[in-house]
C-alpha cells in the first residue's frame, strides 16, 4: 500500500485544474445503463471508484472504453448480476439497482458494504423503489428486486438525517421508464443530483424540479444514448481552498464552480479566508489572522459533510474554540485522533468536535481511514513541521484525481512512498 511523505511549512502557489466530479460521474455511469445504445461522458476523473464502477458495468455486459478523461458506454445486452465483491466494496455501485430495475425488471445487487463513516441504510432506497411497485427483499446479503412494471407514483424520500443523494438517483433514474408520473418530496438537492438529471433528459428522459426538493420524472417508453460532459467537482475544489489557506499561500482554482460550493465558501470568508470570484477563475488566500468558526454539516445547499474533515484541520490552525457538529453521518470523527498525533487538542461530544485552535502541529505517521478524512491528514501534513507519513493511501486515490501531482505543482513538498 502507497503512502505520502510530507514536509510541511510550504505555502501552495500556483494554479490547480479541478477534475470532474466523482459523485456525479458515479450515477450517470450507472445511468447508461438505462438504454441500449452509446453513451460518451466527458471530463470523467480517473479515480480507482471510477475504474470500478467501469468494471462492474463490464461484469453486467455492458462494453466500456476508456480513453483519458472520456468513458464510453454500451450496456446493449445485460445480466441482472454484477461482480459481488466489487459492488460490495464501493457504495456508489449502489445506484445501479435503480437502472437495472428499470431496464430488466429485476436486479440482484450485493448489498454495500458499511464503511468507517457510519452504518450506510438502504432503506430508502428500498422505500422509494417500492414506492414505483417494485417488489425488494435483502437476501444473502444481495438486494433482490423485482417489478413486472414500474408505475410512477408519489414519493417522500426524505429520511432521519434528511435526503438521500443516491436513494434519489437510484429512484430517479428507474422513474424515467415507469408507467405514468412520478413526484418525489424530500428528493436531494445536490449539483451531482441536477448533473444526473441533465445526463437523462440528454437521454429522452422528462425531468423537471432537479436541484430543488421536489422532482417531477415523466415516464417514457425508451431512452437512448446521450453525450455529456461531467460538472467540475466541488469536494475537491473545497480541499483545495482550504489548502490554500491552511498553508498560507495562494492558488487559483481553474474550472471551479463556486456556484456549487457557496456555504464553504461563506464559512472560509468567516475565518479570515480572502477568496475572490470576480474572474472566470477563484482565487483563494488566507487574508488576515485565521478567526475559529462554528460549522454544522446539512444537506445541500449547507455545508457538505464531506468537507468537515478539512475543515477541521483549518481550525485547528485558528486561535480561538471552533465547534464542528456533523448531521449527516453518525462517525464521521475518524481524524480526530489522527490529527490529535500531529499536536491538535480537539475533543469529541457526540455529534459534536471541540476544536482547540492554535497549537502548533507536528509531523508524525498517521493513517488514513476515509476517503475525505485522507485529504484533511495530507492538508495537515503540509501545515505540521518536520516530516509526516500519511499510510493507506489507496483511500485518497478512489477520490481525488493524481492529488500529489497536483500538490506538488503547487509547491508542496510531498512524495509517494511504496510501503515496504
Ligand atoms: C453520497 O452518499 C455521497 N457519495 C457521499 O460522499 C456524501 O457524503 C453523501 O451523499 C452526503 O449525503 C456518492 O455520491 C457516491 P446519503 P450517499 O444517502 O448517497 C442516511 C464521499 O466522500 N440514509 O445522502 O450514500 C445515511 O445513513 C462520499 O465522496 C438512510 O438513512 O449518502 C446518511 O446519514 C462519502 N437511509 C444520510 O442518509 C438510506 O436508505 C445521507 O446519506 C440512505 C441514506
Amino acid at each position: 500500500m502507497d503512502s505520502l511523505l510530507i514536509r510541511g511549512g510550504v505555502p501552495l502557489h500556483g494554479t490547480v485544474l479541478i477534475s470532474g466530479a466523482k459523485n456525479a460521474v458515479l450515477p450517470i455511469m450507472a445511468a447508461t445503463l438505462l438504454t441500449s445504445e452509446k453513451c460518451v461522458i466527458h471530463r470523467a476523473p480517473k479515480l480507482t471508484d471510477v475504474t470500478f464502477m467501469g468494471d462492474i458495468l463490464k461484469s453486467l455486459g455492458a462494453e466500456v472504453e476508456v480513453e483519458e478523461n472520456t468513458i464510453t458506454v454500451q450496456a446493449a445486452r445485460l445480466t441482472g448480476t454484477g461482480d459481488y465483491d466489487l459492488i460490495r466494496k464501493m457504495r456508489g455501485s449502489l445506484c445501479i439497482l435503480g437502472p437495472l430495475l428499470a431496464r430488466l425488471r429485476h436486479a440482484r445487487v450485493s448489498l454495500p458494504g458499511g464503511c468507517v463513516i457510519g452504518s450506510r441504510p438502504v432503506d430508502l432506497h428500498r422505500k422509494g423503489l417500492e414506492g414505483l411497485g417494485a417488489n425488494i427483499r435483502i437476501e444473502g446479503g444481495y438486494v433482490v428486486a423485482t417489478a413486472p412494471q414500474l408505475i410512477g407514483g408519489d414519493i417522500f424520500l426524505g429520511g432521519r438525517a434528511g435526503p438521500t443523494v443516491l436513494g434519489t438517483a437510484n429512484v430517479m433514474m428507474a422513474a424515467t421508464l415507469a408507467q405514468g408520473t412520478t413526484v418525489i418530496e424530500s428528493a436531494a438537492c445536490e449539483p451531482e443530483i441536477i448533473d444526473l438529471a441533465n445526463f437523462l433528459n440528454a437521454m429522452g428522459a422528462k425531468i423537471t424540479g432537479a436541484g430543488s426538493p421536489t422532482l417531477r420524472i415523466q415516464g417514457v417508453e425508451q431512452l437512448h444514448g446521450a453525450e455529456h460532459e461531467v460538472i467540475p467537482d466541488r469536494i475537491e475544489a473545497a480541499t483545495f481552498a482550504i489548502a490554500a489557506a491552511a498553508t498560507d499561500g495562494e492558488i487559483t482554482l481553474k474550472g471551479a464552480r463556486p456556484d456549487h460550493f457557496g456555504a464553504v465558501i461563506d464559512k472560509l470568508r468567516e475565518a479570515g479566508v480572502r477568496i475572490d470570484r470576480s474572474g472566470p477563475d477563484l482565487i483563494v488566500k488566507r487574508g488576515s489572522e485565521l478567526r475559529p468558526v462554528d460549522v454544522t454539516t446539512m444537506p445541500y445547499s449547507g455545508f457538505p459533510t464531506d468537507v468537515q474533515a478539512q475543515m477541521m484541520v483549518l481550525m485547528a490552525l485558528a486561535q480561538g474554540t471552533s465547534i464542528m457538529t456533523e448531521r449527516i453521518f453518525e462517525s464521521r470523527f475518524m481524524h480526530v485522533s489522527e490529527l490529535a498525533r500531529l499536536g491538535t487538542d480537539i475533543a469529541i461530544e457526540g455529534p459534536s468536535a471541540i476544536v482547540k485552535g492554535g497549537r502548533p502541529m507536528s509531523g508524525a505517521p498517521i493513517m488514513a481511514s476515509d476517503l475525505r478524512a485522507s485529504a484533511a491528514l495530507v492538508i495537515a501534513g503540509m501545515v505540521a513541521s518536520g516530516e509526516t507519513l500519511v499510510n493507506r493511501i489507496y483511500h485518497l486515490d478512489r477520490g481525488y484525481e493524481n492529488i500529489d501531482t497536483k500538490l506538488k505543482q503547487l509547491g508542496a513538498n510531498i512524495e509517494r512512498v511504496q510501503e515496504m
